[in-house]
């Protein structure tokens, strides 16, 4: 049988997903009606090989044990477990530090995911590719602009045998639009290689005194990018499968509304019946919360979420946003390419808005009279905009009341 290992980060990190990350791990953000991490646990239940999947993170087990239980009843076809480091161990160490739970009942293949990416998760077609290559390791690649490409691990791939040639993680210069996805297949001997990686790391650090370990240079801290993809590619046993399906990494907080949108999208065209029926006033896909509340004469979509008791009054209108538990936005008030918080209250006819950005761009910010802004407007918890109020571009911070006109501003 095979497993799934997904990374799912701790505390100190998805600092760029705030304020949204404040009271909530990025992990369990909810985009198109369900946490982050669910989207890819819900491909990891069509590969009835995988038997079991690991959330591997240092957060505290009580944030993930109430969505575990609910999960564990949900996909009867595996068992799902949290498995805590006591510290950021890295992408490679947290894996290790755990080598003999994951390798109890001999797994032969383990896939690992990256709990921040966002795609249609081909995991079936990563194991055809396995099986038919032999291969000790398969990465999941797309190909990306040029300008993007620095931002991720890029791949030199042998365009006929799809064999990695060369990796470099987020390089300085040019090397290839083809980047790494973060989801990943390996056969079990992968712990050999993060065995002899570690082993390598600790003789560096011993001979370079100029190494401090209390900055996390210690040898348990290891990346699987840097530290096992590199020799990996020596191997001739490491091939890439790329992916034709939408594909976009989730870092900064307006990268939700893009994720949002595509796996509406996504849910819309394997006709998913967790989506609202089109009408004159529900443009596809839209999903709404059994228990929100939206007044018929409101129109929704393209790409919208509206979360458990959202309330959205007569005459408003919303598109391309994601409207969080408890929100509510009041009669004729407009919200566009924008995240409306937890709790939070749009005034009548108030006009909360970002700039359209293309779902295929990496980017999620704008330059507007000369200055970066985030494409997206958030509100975060407990916030209110007066009636009448427009926000453009504005970035604010939880339990903020804004009675005035603000556009591209972070509001603290
Ligand atoms: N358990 C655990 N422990 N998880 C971790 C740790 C750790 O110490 N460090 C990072 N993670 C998790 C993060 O939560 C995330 O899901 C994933 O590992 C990768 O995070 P980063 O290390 O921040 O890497 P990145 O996202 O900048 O880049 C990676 O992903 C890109 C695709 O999104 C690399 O693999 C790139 O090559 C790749 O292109
Ligand atoms: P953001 O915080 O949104 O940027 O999300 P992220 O999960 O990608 O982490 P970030 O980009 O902030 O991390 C920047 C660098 O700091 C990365 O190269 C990480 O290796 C490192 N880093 C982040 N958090 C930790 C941590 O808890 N421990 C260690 N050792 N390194 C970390």
């Amino acid at each position: 049988s095979n497993k799934a290992l997904i990374l799912v980060g701790g505390p100190s990190r998805g600092t760029r997903f705030r304020p949204l990350s404040l009271d909530l791990p990025k992990p369990l953000f909810e985009v198109a009606g369900h946490p982050l991490i669910y989207h890819p646990l819900k491909a990891v239940a069509k590969v009835p090989s995988i038997k079991e999947v690991y959330l591997i993170g240092y957060y505290e087990e009580s944030i993930f044990a109430p969505y575990i239980r609910q999960w564990s009843t949900e996909f009867p076809q595996f068992t799902i477990k949290y498995l805590r480091e006591y510290t950021a161990l890295g992408t490679a160490g947290g894996l290790y530090h755990f080598r003999d739970a994951i390798m109890k009942g001999n797994p032969s293949r383990l896939f690992v995911i990256n709990a921040d990416v966002c795609c249609s998760f081909p995991l079936k077609d990563m194991l055809d590719m396995f099986e038919e290559k032999e291969a000790e390791a398969v990465l999941l690649g797309t190909k990306v602009s040029n300008e993007a490409a620095s931002n991720f691990g890029c791949i030199v791939v042998d365009p006929k045998t799809s064999q990695v040639r060369h990796y470099v993680e987020k390089p300085e210069s040019h090397i290839s639009n083809l980047i790494n996805c973060g989801v990943y297949l390996f056969s079990s001997s992968v712990f050999s290689l993060i065995r002899s990686a570690m082993e390598d790391k600790a003789i560096r650090l011993a001979s370079d005194p100029t190494l401090d370990p209390s900055d996390g240079d210690t040898s348990s801290v290891l990346r699987l990018e840097q530290d096992i993809l590199g020799p990996l590619s020596d191997s001739r046993r490491f091939f890439v499968y790329e992916t034709r399906d939408f594909w976009r990494q989730i870092k900064t907080a307006g990268s939700a509304v893009p994720a949002n949108a595509l796996y509406l999208q996504k849910a819309w065209q394997s006709e998913s019946n967790e989506l609202s029926q089109p009408s004159a006033f529900i443009v596809p896909p839209v999903y709404i919360h059994p228990t929100a509340v939206v007044d018929p004469t409101a129109k929704l979509g393209p790409n919208v979420s509206i979360g458990p008791r959202a309330v959205i009054g007569a005459g408003a209108r919303v598109k391309e946003s994601i409207v969080l538990e408890d929100a509510e936005i009041r009669h004729d008030a407009c919200v566009l390419y924008s995240i409306i918080g937890w709790q939070s209250k749009v005034g009548a006819w108030a006009r909360v808005e970002g700039t359209p950005m293309s779902v295929t761009e990496h980017s999620t910010t704008v330059v507007k009279n000369g200055v970066r802004v985030q494409s997206v407007s958030i509100l975060s918890r407990d916030c209110k905009v007066g009636d009448e109020v427009r926000v453009w571009n504005c970035v604010t911070l939880p339990f903020k009341e804004l009675k005035r006109d603000v556009s591209n501003e972070v509001i603290m």
